[in-house]
């Protein structure tokens, strides 16, 4: 193994400057502000580090106080768990995969207790991220258990979320309990139809807000889109890319800003749109238009799914100027719900990317870099040998947490769109795994 010394690292420098600039070969997608990192350790060494960072989420299973997240940040763990083996055609957390999504399918808390159905509690959006989890894990590991798991979410969010003509005449979602949640047919002057209420609506809970939650949300929505083009996909029924059409052209008529970034929600009752812009609702629409645009060979919906991958790969609303994603930074102690948004857009590029031309192909890929970049050098626990990963992917990094693991490992799944090529074919472990 060689390992350079100090003084044969400054010996190297010159010899990197003297190498023709990354940066003239970059594309124009990208803002010219942002950074284009090189990798400095092997593919090998990044491959390793990143095991180890899989298992160590996976260790916070074990303990009397586990900080493996539950819930959808935890469903998107194991999405992303399941992901990895698919990718690097192993089944190295096949079984650990298999008892926490078996468990969960059966023990979602909230409203499984009325409904029994597996994977679904009170919110429709946790339903779907389970489901997707589920996909991954059928994709991984082919069980046809996985498979049918979500596709009998689909049905059930179809029939306590989905918008029919049926709810549009009777003025509320007829199959929820507590019909007293009015639905406007119109807001606007645009049909609802389509649109994925953000909760079921069992009435096991008054608490719980369900029959009483007015909110029509570009979340729900959007996963039951991007779980019915992938349904669509795996099991090539056009009845999913139908219903997923249905149910992105919803967002197409209430929640797509000017810029083509995606807002919140709406409220069914009152028609007002709720202005907040994440990451990742912008993700799954750009996640599902991709897939139905490949699966259907709709090239429109390809070519939206690409402007709101240029957009979001370039907005200041959660980009730094050197192009690193900054939103759910905050206390670095603390959990927050959007931690974990902004890994979502990651993945979600990460997934279209095949499908895009190859100037669009190249920024994802620098993009990626750039946030493996920031995490490594600034958000981990050691840049020469990363295996933790913290909240604020901008640094700096203090400690981790299961909620921050399971975000950057969006993030090392992606590092797959790099070519071999993009690594150097050394043994160096004394400097850190990615510079500028
Ligand atoms: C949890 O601990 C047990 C017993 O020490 C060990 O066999 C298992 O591999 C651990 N699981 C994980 C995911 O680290
Ligand atoms: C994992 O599954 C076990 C059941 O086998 C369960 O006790 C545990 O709570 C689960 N942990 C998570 C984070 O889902
Ligand atoms: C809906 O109806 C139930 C039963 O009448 C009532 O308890 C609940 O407060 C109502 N919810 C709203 C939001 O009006
Ligand atoms: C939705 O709009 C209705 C009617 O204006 C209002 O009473 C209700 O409080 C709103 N709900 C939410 C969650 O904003
Ligand atoms: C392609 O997608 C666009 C955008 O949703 C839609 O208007 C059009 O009807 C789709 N075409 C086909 C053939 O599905
Ligand atoms: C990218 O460039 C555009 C146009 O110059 C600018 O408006 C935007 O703020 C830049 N984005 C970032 C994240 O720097
Ligand atoms: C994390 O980001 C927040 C928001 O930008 C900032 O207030 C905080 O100081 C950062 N924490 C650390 C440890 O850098
Ligand atoms: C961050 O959160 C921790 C734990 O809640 C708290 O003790 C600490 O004071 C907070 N730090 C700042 C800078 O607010
Ligand atoms: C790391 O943080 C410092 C200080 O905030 C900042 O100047 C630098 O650009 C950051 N580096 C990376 C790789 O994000
Ligand atoms: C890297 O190390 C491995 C194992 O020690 C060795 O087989 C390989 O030849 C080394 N590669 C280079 C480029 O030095």
């Amino acid at each position: 193994m060689v390992v350079f010394s100090r003084k044969s690292l400054m010996t190297l420098i010159p010899l990197v400057a003297a190498l023709p600039s990354k940066r003239d070969s970059s594309p124009a997608i990208l803002n010219s502000s942002y950074v284009n990192p090189h990798f400095q350790q092997s593919c090998d060494n990044v491959w390793s580090y990143s095991t180890d960072s899989f298992q160590y989420l996976l260790s916070l299973l074990n303990g009397t106080d586990s900080d493996f997240p539950t819930g959808w940040v935890g469903q998107n763990g194991w999405t992303n768990i399941a992901q990895w083996d698919y990718q690097q055609h192993s089944k190295l957390f096949y079984d650990q995969y298999k008892i926490n999504e078996t468990y969960y399918a059966y023990n979602p808390t909230g409203c499984y207790a009325y409904w029994h159905n597996p994977l679904a509690d009170c919110y429709n959006d946790d339903a779907g991220w389970a489901a997707l989890s589920s996909l991954e894990g059928y994709e991984a590991y082919g069980d046809p258990v996985f498979l049918a798991w979500a596709e009998s979410v689909f049905e059930f969010v179809d029939g306590h979320g989905f918008i029919h003509q049926s709810d549009l005449d009777a003025g509320y979602l007829v199959d929820t309990k507590w019909p007293n949640t009015t639905l406007q047919a119109t807001c606007n002057g645009q049909s609802m139809y389509g649109g994925v209420y953000w909760m079921n609506g069992a009435p096991m809970d008054p608490n719980q807000g369900g029959a009483g939650d007015p909110d029509v949300n570009a979340v729900s929505s959007g996963l039951f889109a991007l779980l019915g083009a992938e349904l669509c996909r795996i099991t090539g029924d056009q009845v999913y890319c139908d219903r997923a059409y249905e149910a992105i052209q919803w967002i197409d008529r209430f929640l797509v800003r000017p810029d083509g970034l995606i807002y919140d929600h709406i409220n069914g009752t009152s028609c007002e749109v709720k202005d907040w812009t994440f990451t990742y609702n912008a993700a799954l629409y750009l996640g599902a238009y991709g897939v139905l645009g490949h699966i259907t060979s709709n090239q429109t919906a390809l070519d939206i799914a690409k402007q709101v991958a240029i957009t979001s790969m370039n907005t200041p609303v959660w980009n730094t100027d050197q192009g690193v994603i900054f939103e759910g930074a905050g206390n670095v102690t603390q959990g927050n719900d959007a931690i974990g948004f902004k890994s979502v857009l990651i993945r979600n590029l990460h997934r279209i990317s095949q499908w895009m031309d190859s100037d669009v192909q190249e920024a994802i890929r620098q993009y990626v870099n750039i946030q493996y970049w920031s995490l490594v050098n600034n958000d981990s626990n050691n840049p020469n040998m990363p295996i933790q990963y913290g909240r604020n992917w901008t640094g700096t990094y203090e400690v981790s947490t299961g909620q921050t693991m399971v975000a950057a490992l969006d993030v090392l799944n992606a590092l797959i769109l790099n070519p071999q090529s993009a690594f150097p074919d050394t043994n160096v472990t004394n400097m850190p795994v990615i510079g500028i």
